[in-house]
C-alpha cells in the first residue's frame, strides 16, 4: 500500500485523488539524507542554546534600551547630587544666612564708634539683656543723651531728631531673628556665662551690624550639647575683647560645676526650644 492511501480520510468514498496529483516527495520513501539534514537542524538548535537553564524568551526591550536606561539613571542620579549640592550650599550661604551682611539701617550707628571708640557698654543701650529674654533695642532718647550736645545738626542723624519729635520709634532692621516658634532667653545665657560675642561676634568692630552666625537648629545645639567650650566667667559676659583662654576646657568644665549649668543632656531636649 501507497503512503498516501494510509492518509485518506474515512468516509470521504475512497474517491483517491489520481497519483499525478499528489506530490513527489511523499511518494519517495525516506532516503538517508533526510535523515541527515534533520540531525543537522536539531545539532544546530542544540548549538544554539546550550546552556541555556530555560528556553528563549521574547526580547522586549531592544538593545539600544540599555544604553537609554544608563543615561538616564545616570542622569537622575546626578540631578539628585547637583540638586542637593545647590540646596545645601544656598542654605549655608550669605544669601540664605545674612552671616557677615552688614545690614543697611535708617541711622548708620556704628558699634564701632560707639562701643570700641567710646567705650560705651552693651548694658547702657540694651538695658534689658541680663535679665530678661528680649536685650532691646535703645529708645531714641538714650541717644539723645549724647546727641542733644553733639553733632546736634548731622544729616545723618536727622531720623533720629525727627524721632524724638515725632515720638515715633526709629525702625532698625532686625540683623539676628528667630522664628516665632523658638523659644530664646537672653537672661539665662548672660547669668550662666555665655558672652555677647560668643553668639554675635565682634560686635565693637561693627561699622554696621550684621549676623555673626546663622542662628540654625545646628548651631543652638552644638553649643547646648558641650557649652564648656564657650562658657566664661560671668564678669566677663559683656566685654567684646574676650578671648578664650588656653585652657579653656578645664576652666569651662569648672564653671559649668561653679555656675550649675545643666549638664545631664536635657539641653538638647527638643521642649527646651519649642514649647
Ligand atoms: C550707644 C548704644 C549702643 C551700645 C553701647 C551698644 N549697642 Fe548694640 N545696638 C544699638 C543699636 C541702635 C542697634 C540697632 C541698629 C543695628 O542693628 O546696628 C544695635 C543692635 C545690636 C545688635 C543686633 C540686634 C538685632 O537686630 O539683631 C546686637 C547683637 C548688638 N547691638 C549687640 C551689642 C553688644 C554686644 C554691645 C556691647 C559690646 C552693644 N550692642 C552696644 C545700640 C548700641
Ligand atoms: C555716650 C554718648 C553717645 C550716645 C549715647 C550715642 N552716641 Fe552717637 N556719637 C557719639 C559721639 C561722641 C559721636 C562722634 C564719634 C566720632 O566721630 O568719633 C557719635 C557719632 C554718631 C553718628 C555719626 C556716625 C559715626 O558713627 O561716627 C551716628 C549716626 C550716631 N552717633 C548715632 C547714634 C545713635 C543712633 C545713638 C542711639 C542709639 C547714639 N548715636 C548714641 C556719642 C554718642
Ligand atoms: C546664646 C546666644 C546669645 C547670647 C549669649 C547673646 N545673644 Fe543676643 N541674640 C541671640 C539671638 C538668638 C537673638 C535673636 C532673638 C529672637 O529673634 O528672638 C538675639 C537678639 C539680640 C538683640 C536684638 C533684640 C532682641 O532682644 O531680640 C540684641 C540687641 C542682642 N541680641 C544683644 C545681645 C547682647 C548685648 C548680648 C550680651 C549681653 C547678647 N545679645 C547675648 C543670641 C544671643
Ligand atoms: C554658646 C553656647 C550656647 C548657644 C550658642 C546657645 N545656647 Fe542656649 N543655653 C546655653 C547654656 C549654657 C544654657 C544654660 C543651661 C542651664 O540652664 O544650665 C542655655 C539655656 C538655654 C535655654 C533655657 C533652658 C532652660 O532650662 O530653661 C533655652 C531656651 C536656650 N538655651 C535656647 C537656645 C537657643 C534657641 C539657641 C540658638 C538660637 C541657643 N540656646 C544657643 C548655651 C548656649
Ligand atoms: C537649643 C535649641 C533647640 C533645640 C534643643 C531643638 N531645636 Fe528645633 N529649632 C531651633 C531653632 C533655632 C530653629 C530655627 C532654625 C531656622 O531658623 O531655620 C529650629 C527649627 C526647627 C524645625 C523647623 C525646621 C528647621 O530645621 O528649620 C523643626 C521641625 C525643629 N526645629 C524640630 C526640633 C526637634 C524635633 C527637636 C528635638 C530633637 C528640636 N527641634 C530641638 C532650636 C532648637
Amino acid at each position: 500500500m501507497h503512503a498516501w492511501k494510509a492518509c485518506v480520510p474515512k468516509g470521504t468514498g475512497g474517491s483517491n485523488p489520481p497519483p499525478s496529483a499528489i506530490p513527489q516527495g511523499l511518494l519517495k520513501p525516506p532516503g538517508d539524507s533526510d535523515f541527515f539534514h534533520f540531525g543537522k537542524r536539531i545539532r544546530r538548535f542544540k548549538n544554539e542554546h546550550e546552556g541555556d537553564a530555560f528556553p528563549p524568551m521574547a526580547q522586549i526591550f531592544s538593545p539600544r534600551a540599555n544604553t537609554f536606561a544608563r543615561i538616564g539613571i545616570g542622569g537622575a542620579v546626578g540631578l539628585v547630587i547637583a540638586f542637593t549640592w545647590t540646596w545645601n550650599t544656598l542654605y549655608w550661604s550669605p544669601y540664605a544666612t545674612w552671616v557677615g551682611v552688614p545690614r543697611e539701617q535708617p541711622v548708620p550707628f556704628s558699634h564701632k564708634h560707639h562701643v570700641a571708640g567710646l567705650g560705651i557698654d552693651c548694658r547702657y543701650c540694651h538695658t534689658s539683656a541680663e535679665n530678661s529674654s528680649f536685650a532691646g533695642l535703645p529708645p531714641t532718647e538714650t541717644c539723645m543723651t549724647c546727641h542733644s550736645q553733639l553733632w546736634t545738626n548731622a544729616r545723618l542723624l536727622a531720623p533720629v531728631r525727627e524721632s524724638l519729635a515725632t515720638n515715633i520709634p526709629i525702625r532698625w532692621n532686625r540683623v539676628n531673628d528667630l522664628p516665632d516658634f523658638v523659644y530664646f532667653d537672653h537672661g539665662i545665657h548672660i547669668h550662666k556665662g555665655i558672652g555677647c560675642t560668643t553668639c554675635h561676634g565682634t560686635v565693637d568692630q561693627m561699622p554696621l551690624t550684621w549676623k555673626a552666625n546663622t542662628l540654625y537648629m545646628k548651631w543652638c545645639i552644638d553649643c547646648h550639647r558641650d557649652p564648656e567650650r564657650f562658657i566664661r566667667r560671668r564678669d566677663q559676659v559683656f566685654n567684646a575683647k574676650w578671648q578664650a583662654p588656653s585652657d579653656q576646657q578645664e576652666e569651662g568644665l569648672k564653671l559649668l560645676r561653679d555656675y550649675h549649668v545643666n549638664t545631664t543632656g536635657q539641653l538638647t531636649n527638643c521642649s527646651i526650644c519649642h514649647r
